[in-house]
């Protein structure tokens, strides 16, 4: 179900599609459901923004139905029925529950099958059952008397401590001959899906519950607070991931790294590190303090220095970043290269070895092996209208605050001498120079102090 406004959220955009973890709150949920199901037998309940939504998961290959109007969860599967009627059973799965895991889903399925459950609900003990349905036992056997909204509840069933997670199982055919009976006489005006339990307990149907283990699991996004701490819950579930792999993650509490980001064994993450997207971290690395990796590719034994920023970028073994890198697009940094502290490169290859130390720009270049960048070295990539490149080659030394004016090539093993501005190829093993000649007149402070 995902066809809900999040009024509590206040926002613009569609509560589904608010993100935790690095992706939207349904994505999560449909990633569970697929491991559980084949995808194509998963649908979608869409409605408020629904083609915004069907865009965002439309690759995942779930099917959709559109429910036009938001009347209510059970208005949602009543909407669904032509879907899900050509199933004997099915999962009622809430799009904004993100934690929920597989093995969980698979539990209450097989529950559901074994004890021929009409209808099977997924509950919970959680520390705040604040909000939530709350679950009304018949005594203390697994069967389900009602499911009670926080906004109904008496008082003496405030006490309860289970919930309603908002995932279930039915029988198609009991459930469909009944849920034209829902009402809408409730404190929101709206068709509760919850309304089921107490409605086929009448009808003489076997109503059960199952409890999942961790009540994290169930916790669902209403607010911008809960989404937040949604959030902290999967990046800690994921940094835990990671260290069970041999990872260290100091400080997790403070990085944020995706569900996608892979982490070889024996590196170490420094605290307030991103690492976002989908980026591969070899192992024997260390990532330092405050540095934004995202979508790059990083090999073995790789250092990256503090406030580096990496994107779309490959990193070869036993290079050395940092600090403050900022790697654009396109970046291809060769084995036990360096690049430095306010070194800025994009569509760079830099070669094995090489190194740009301080302060440089490299932008649409091509550099060689063991070629040394002197601080200050800019690529003058632009004319105003289009790109050009640079080629500098194996061994190659540009000496500090060269420009190089592209398109330009300096061939290996040549040298171009500090404060140069090169607009012409620089053969190989040839020593460049474009400045200003020294002038020197000695004497001459001395001859204007005396005149004075
Ligand atoms: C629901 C349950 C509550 C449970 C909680 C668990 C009901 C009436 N209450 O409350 O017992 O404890 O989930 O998180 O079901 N949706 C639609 N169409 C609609 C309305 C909602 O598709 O017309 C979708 C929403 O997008 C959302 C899901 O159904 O993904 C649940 O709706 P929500 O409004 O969040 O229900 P809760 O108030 O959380
Ligand atoms: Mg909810």
């Amino acid at each position: 179900m995902a066809a809900g406004k999040g009024t509590r959220l206040k926002s613009k955009r569609p509560k589904v599609l608010h993100e935790v973890g690095g992706k939207p709150l349904l994505a999560h949920v449909i990633r569970a459901a697929a491991e559980v199901v084949p995808v194509e037998n998963i649908y979608v309940i869409i409605g408020h923004e629904a083609e915004r939504v069907r865009t965002a998961v439309a690759h995942t290959g779930v099917k959709f139905v559109v429910q036009s109007e938001q009347r209510g969860t059970g208005h949602a599967i009543q909407s669904a029925r032509t879907a899900l009627a050509q199933f004997a059973n099915f999962l009622v799965l809430s799009g904004d529950a993100p934690l929920i895991r597989a093995e969980t889903i698979r539990r209450m399925r097989d529950f559901h099958i074994e004890r021929d459950a009409t209808m099977t609900i997924l509950t919970a003990k959680p520390s705040d059952p604040t909000g939530y349905g709350r679950i009304l036992r018949e005594g203390s056997t697994d069967r389900v008397a009602a499911i009670v909204e926080q906004k109904s509840l008496r008082p003496e069933q405030s006490n309860i401590g289970e919930i309603n997670s908002g995932f279930y199982a039915f029988q198609s055919e009991p459930l469909y001959a009944n849920i034209d009976r829902l009402s809408t006489n409730n404190p929101h005006g709206e068709y509760y899906l919850t309304d089921m339990a107490s409605l086929l307990v009448a009808e003489g149907h076997a109503v059960m519950a199952i409890r999942a283990e961790d009540p994290d699991e169930v916790l669902g996004a209403n607010t911008i607070s809960e989404l937040v701490g949604l959030d902290a819950n999967l990046r800690m579930r994921k940094a835990r991931d990671l260290m069970t792999l041999g990872v260290t993650v100091l400080r997790p509490e403070t990085s944020v790294i995706d569900d996608e980001v892979r982490v070889g064994s024996d590196t170490i993450i420094e605290p307030f590190v991103q690492l976002l997207g989908n980026t591969t971290i070899g192992e024997n690395c260390r990532v330092r303090s405050y540095s934004v990796i995202s979508n790059s590719q990083i090999a073995n034994d790789v250092t990256i220095r503090p406030g580096c920023i990496i994107d779309e970028s490959s990193i070869s073994r036993a290079a050395i970043i940092g600090p403050y890198s900022h790697l654009r697009p396109g970046s291809e940094i060769g084995e036990s290269a360096h690049v430095g502290n306010f070194v800025e490169t994009k569509k760079v290859r830099l070669g094995r070895s090489s190194k740009a130390n301080h302060l440089t720009y490299l932008g649409d270049a091509e550099v060689g092996d063991s070629v040394n960048i002197g601080a200050g070295t800019i690529t003058c990539n632009y004319d105003g209208v289009n790109k050009h490149k640079t080629v500098i080659q194996d061994g190659a030394f540009i000496g500090s605050d060269s420009t190089l004016v592209a398109p330009v090539k300096i061939g290996a093993g040549a040298y171009v001498g500090a404060a140069s501005c090169i607009t012409r190829d620089v053969p190989a093993d040839s020593l460049a120079l474009g400045r200003g000649a020294q002038v020197v007149k000695e004497g001459w402070v001395k001859k204007k102090r005396e005149k004075k």
